[in-house]
């Protein structure tokens, strides 16, 4: 919940009619606007166009989204193992999208061959619910888990967002400074626009303006000068996904800020959910980064900012190296130190 009218997204109404609804976030922060899906493309559409985005609520959102596939016509086995199909191609690199799929088609086999088309979408659209109850009371951990690393006077740099807008309520890098804050600890954050699609500009310091959380805006080329001017002290980012040595996909510039904050001495650290976690990937190598459409950095926000045809590499994604992080502070716990071996035995 981003405010007391608006939800990052819900679901409204019963398995058999409900619809999913989310706040279009390319729309903030000059608007509040809510945006209904009803069919698989709308979800599909919402996800890959960023108006849901961020992994915990991608997740989430897909999740929704093979109800209302579910639902579509024919077999309800067959309609959600089509919606799941079309909705894992929406992006690639968050896995909370794939995870949650797989988990919406691992309760559906479980129901077992004798239940009635009703029973099994009521039995989808609980698992649904299962997995955005379960997305809230994990970032209401990683707050109560990170919120003792802000320390009173303490500068934080955040990179993208990872808040209440990329989670279903309260998030998870800024679930530490929402914590730390409803502590009463005294700080500041800094938070990196976000080229190119300014994320941390539009939605970070959105979110923490309107809880009362001192915030700084700073341009993502601005953070070595302020780590520099002593004005940095911890750095805590999100993940779209967490290979099992540790090395882990962010935002673009995540990795950037990991080696500033190393050649600063200042400890960086990721928070996640272990929904976030891709176990099947040996290190971050693997990883697939998604790569965007040029015209977001020639066309930002629809103005021609480069010359017309110029050639463009635009990868949504990097990856830091587990070397780098001090540690992942998860919904179990701080992992530290960040190697295959204490993952394994957090995550069971
Ligand atoms: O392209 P986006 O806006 O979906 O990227 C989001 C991020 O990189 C976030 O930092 C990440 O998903 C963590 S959200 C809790």
């Amino acid at each position: 919940m981003v405010s007391e009218e608006i939800s990052t997204l819900r679901w409204v109404g019963d398995a058999a009619t409900g619809v999913l609804r989310l706040i279009d976030q390319t729309r903030l922060p000059g608007e509040s606007i809510e945006i209904e899906c009803r069919d698989v493309p709308t979800v599909w559409e919402a996800i890959r166009s960023l108006q849901v985005r961020g992994a915990p609520a991608i997740g989430v959102a897909a999740a929704y989204g093979a109800v209302i596939g579910a639902r579509s016509g024919g077999p309800v086995r067959d309609a959600l193992a089509q919606a799941a199909a079309t909705l894992r191609t929406s992006r690639p690199t968050a896995v909370n999208l794939f995870w949650a799929l797989d988990r919406m088609e691992a309760a559906a086999s479980s129901a077992g061959p004798e239940i009635d088309e009703k029973d099994l979408l009521d039995r989808l659209l609980e698992e649904a619910r299962r997995i955005e109850a379960e997305d809230r009371a994990m970032c209401r951990a990683i707050g109560r888990h990170g919120a003792d690393l802000v320390e009173p006077g303490q500068g934080v740099l955040t990179h993208c967002n990872a808040g209440g807008l990329a989670t279903v309520d309260y998030g998870t890098a800024l679930a530490v400074v929402f914590a730390a804050h409803e502590r009463g600890t005294p700080f500041r954050v800094f938070a990196d626009e976000t080229r190119p699609l300014l994320q941390g500009a539009r939605l970070t310091a959105w979110e923490l303006a309107r809880r009362g959380i001192p915030v700084t805006l700073i341009c993502d080329s601005m953070a070595a000068q302020v780590m520099r001017e002593g004005k940095i002290q911890l750095v805590v980012v999100g993940a779209d996904r967490i290979a099992a040595n540790g090395d882990v996909a962010n935002k673009i510039g995540t990795y950037s800020v990991a080696l500033l904050a190393r050649a600063h001495g200042i400890p960086f650290y990721v928070a996640a959910p272990s929904s976030t976690f891709d176990l099947s990937l040996s290190d971050g190598s693997a990883i697939p980064i998604e790569q965007r459409d040029p015209r977001e950095i020639t066309h930002g926000f629809g103005r021609p900012t480069a010359p017309e045809g110029i050639d463009v590499y635009n990868p949504a994604f990097d990856v830091t190296p587990a070397n780098l992080i001090a540690g992942i502070i998860t919904e179990k716990g701080i992992i530290q130190p960040v190697e295959a071996a204490t993952i394994r035995r957090f995550l069971g």
